[in-house]
């Protein structure tokens, strides 16, 4: 009898792990993968929080010290800077700044930013209205260079007159990087703060049972939505069906009135992308040219359409991975095994990868997140894609994408695409695409 215990609970032990090394480690992952959809244009915010205001994120420490702590860390609350408050928040080198620029130091109230380039919030009166235009030079932190900057040159350039100071920050920034303004059109609080992905909290903080906003809870394919209100490129609602002069001087560049949990189809209008035809926005194969073009990108993904989210892999309070805190390839071990369903469908890294274990060539971003994007011009390439496929050179060369956004030419700047394209078939690795 005893003998029998033991040989089936081997068994169960056994078949469990044939399972698991069968099915990756993406079981953990079966719950939120198979939710019910519960359809884009459904409104999932709590009542309770439809009457509620924001009250800024101070409110939340007491309660919430971890969480807070975490997140002031980031970069989120850094976005907008008060520069009388912390004069230090200026990373330019303004005995640089050139003669035709069209601010000083002294006239900077917010800086923008900083870890990639840096542009300048200056007050100005729209019609009686307190509002803000950005000067017509950024600071490019990767260069270490002034460059010339123009607001209006973007999408939305016919809706704007070709001038930088007459070009506000309400429409064209605002919703993006101050907590609030977004939904309610008030600059409640400087920066990424708790109740943009949690919502207005008034309640909650009066009684902590009254509902805020879980992104996590809620069907995978309106998980991202939370992310995406920001991390995506889009074009003014409106213009699904009115033209651009009909919202001259008014165009918004980010999905005004969304609130976590209502629904963000409704209030924006994706980028327009055709795949196989660039823009300026991306290439043909939908890679983005530029950043905050995560969300644009992480559509076309297999992983997106597989029900893996943003915070799969982000920690939406630290923010982590980022280019300074990643943990390599243990994020995506996390969920991929060799020799499993979901691939890689090698035995080990280094016959999946073709490159030592311990070189830079087997770790899964250089390849599976190639830096295909520039923050500013003259930038090095350094956005990395969110598209999580392979591009090999031969279709880097298809697409006409400059060669340094190819995954294997960014390291073999010494070899022709053509020799890297032969090893990539020597290995028997070209075959994505006829899957
Ligand atoms: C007086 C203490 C208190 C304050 C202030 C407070 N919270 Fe909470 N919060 C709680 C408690 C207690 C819970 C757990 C509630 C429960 O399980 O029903 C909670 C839960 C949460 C949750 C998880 C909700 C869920 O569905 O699991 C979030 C998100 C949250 N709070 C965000 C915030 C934010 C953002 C603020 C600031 C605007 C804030 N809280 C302020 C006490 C507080
Ligand atoms: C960029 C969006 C974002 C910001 C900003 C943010 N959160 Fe969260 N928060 C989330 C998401 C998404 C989750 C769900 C994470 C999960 O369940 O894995 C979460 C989870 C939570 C939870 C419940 C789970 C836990 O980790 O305890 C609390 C409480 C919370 N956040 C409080 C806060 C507070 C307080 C702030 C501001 C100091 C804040 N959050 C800022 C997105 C955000
Ligand atoms: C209200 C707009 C907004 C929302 C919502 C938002 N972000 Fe961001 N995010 C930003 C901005 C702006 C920056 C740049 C911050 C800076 O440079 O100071 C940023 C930066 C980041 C970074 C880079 C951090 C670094 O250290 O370089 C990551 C990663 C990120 N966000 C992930 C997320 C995720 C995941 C979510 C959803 C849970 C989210 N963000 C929601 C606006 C937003
Ligand atoms: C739809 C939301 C959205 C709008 C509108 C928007 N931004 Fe951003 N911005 C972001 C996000 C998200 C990031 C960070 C992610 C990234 O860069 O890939 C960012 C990054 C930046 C950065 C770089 C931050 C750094 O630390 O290097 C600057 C500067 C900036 N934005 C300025 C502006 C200005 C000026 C405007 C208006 C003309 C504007 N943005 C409009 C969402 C937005
Ligand atoms: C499968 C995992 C994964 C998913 C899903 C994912 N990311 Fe990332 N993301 C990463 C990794 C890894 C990096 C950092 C790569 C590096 O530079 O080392 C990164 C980088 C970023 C950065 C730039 C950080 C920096 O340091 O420059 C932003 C912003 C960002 N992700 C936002 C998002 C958003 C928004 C989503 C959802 C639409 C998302 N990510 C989904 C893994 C993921
Ligand atoms: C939370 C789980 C999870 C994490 C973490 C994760 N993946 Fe995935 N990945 C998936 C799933 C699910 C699929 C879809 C599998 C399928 O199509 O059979 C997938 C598919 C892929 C594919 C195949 C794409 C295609 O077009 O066929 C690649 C490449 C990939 N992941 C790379 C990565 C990399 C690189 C990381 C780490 C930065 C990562 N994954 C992290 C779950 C995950
Ligand atoms: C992140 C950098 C990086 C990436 C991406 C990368 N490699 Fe490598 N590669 C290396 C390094 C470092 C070596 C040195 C030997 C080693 O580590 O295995 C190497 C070695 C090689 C070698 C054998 C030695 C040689 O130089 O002939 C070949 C062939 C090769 N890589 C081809 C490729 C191809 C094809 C790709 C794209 C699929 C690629 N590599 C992607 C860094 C990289
Ligand atoms: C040297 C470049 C390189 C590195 C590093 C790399 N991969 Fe891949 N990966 C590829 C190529 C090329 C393919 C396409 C194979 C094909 O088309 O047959 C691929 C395919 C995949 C697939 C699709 C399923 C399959 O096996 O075809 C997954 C999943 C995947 N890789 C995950 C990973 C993970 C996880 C890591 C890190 C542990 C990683 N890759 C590291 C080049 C790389």
């Amino acid at each position: 009898m005893k003998k029998l215990l033991v040989l089936m609970l081997l068994f169960l032990v056994g078949g469990g792990y044939y399972i698991y090394k069968k099915e990756g480690k993406i079981l953990p992952y079966y719950e939120q993968l198979t939710k019910n959809h519960v359809g884009i244009e459904v409104n999932l915010q709590d009542a309770a929080q439809k009457e509620a205001h924001f009250v800024g994120s101070a409110k939340c420490k007491k309660c919430h010290k971890d969480n807070y702590n975490e997140w002031s860390h980031s970069m989120h609350p850094k976005m907008i800077q008060d520069v009388k408050k912390d004069p230090s928040a200026i990373v330019a080198n303004f005995l640089q700044l050139p003669k035709d620029a069209n601010f000083k130091l002294k006239n900077i109230v917010y800086t923008i930013g900083g870890k990639f380039k840096q542009r300048y919030m200056l007050e100005k009166d729209f019609n009686g209205t307190k509002d803000y235009v950005v000067g017509n030079y950024q600071w490019n932190s990767q260069i270490h260079k002034w460059q010339h900057f123009d607001t209006w040159d973007y999408w939305y350039k016919n809706a704007y007159p070709h001038d930088d100071m007459k070009v506000p920050t309400s429409t064209t920034c605002d919703g993006c990087h101050f907590t609030g303004f977004m939904s309610k059109q008030k600059r409640v609080e400087l920066g990424i703060a708790c109740e943009v992905c949690h919502g207005p909290a008034s309640e909650h903080v009066k009684n902590p049972k009254s509902a805020v906003y879980l992104a996590s809870l809620v069907d995978p394919s309106r998980q991202n939505e939370v992310c995406l209100q920001c991390h995506m490129r889009n074009r003014d609602n409106r213009l699904k069906n009115q033209n651009m002069s009909s919202i001259y001087g008014d165009a918004r560049d980010y999905p005004i009135g969304y609130e976590p949990g209502k629904s963000l189809a409704k209030l924006k209008m994706v980028a327009p992308f055709e795949m196989g035809h660039a823009t300026g926005e991306f290439y043909a194969n939908g890679a983005g040219k530029h950043n905050r073009t995560q969300g644009n990108e992480f559509v076309h993904s297999a992983m997106a359409k597989h029900g893996i989210t943003c915070i799969n892999c982000h920690n939406p309070h630290t923010l982590q991975p980022t280019a300074q805190h990643n943990t390599g390839n243990a994020l995506c071990l996390k969920c991929h095994a060799f020799n499993s369903i979901i691939g890689p469908h090698e035995k080990s890294l280094e016959a999946h990868t073709h490159h030592k274990a311990n070189s830079k060539g087997s770790l899964c971003v250089e390849c599976h997140m190639p830096k295909v994007g520039r923050h500013a011009p003259g930038s090095p390439f350094t956005v990395r894609s969110h598209m999580f496929g392979f591009v090999t050179p031969a279709q880097t060369l298809k697409y006409g994408m400059p060669k340094k956004t190819n995954a294997c030419y960014a390291c073999h700047q010494d070899k022709t695409m053509k020799t890297l394209q032969n090893d990539l078939e020597s290995w028997g690795m070209v075959g994505w695409d006829k899957r």
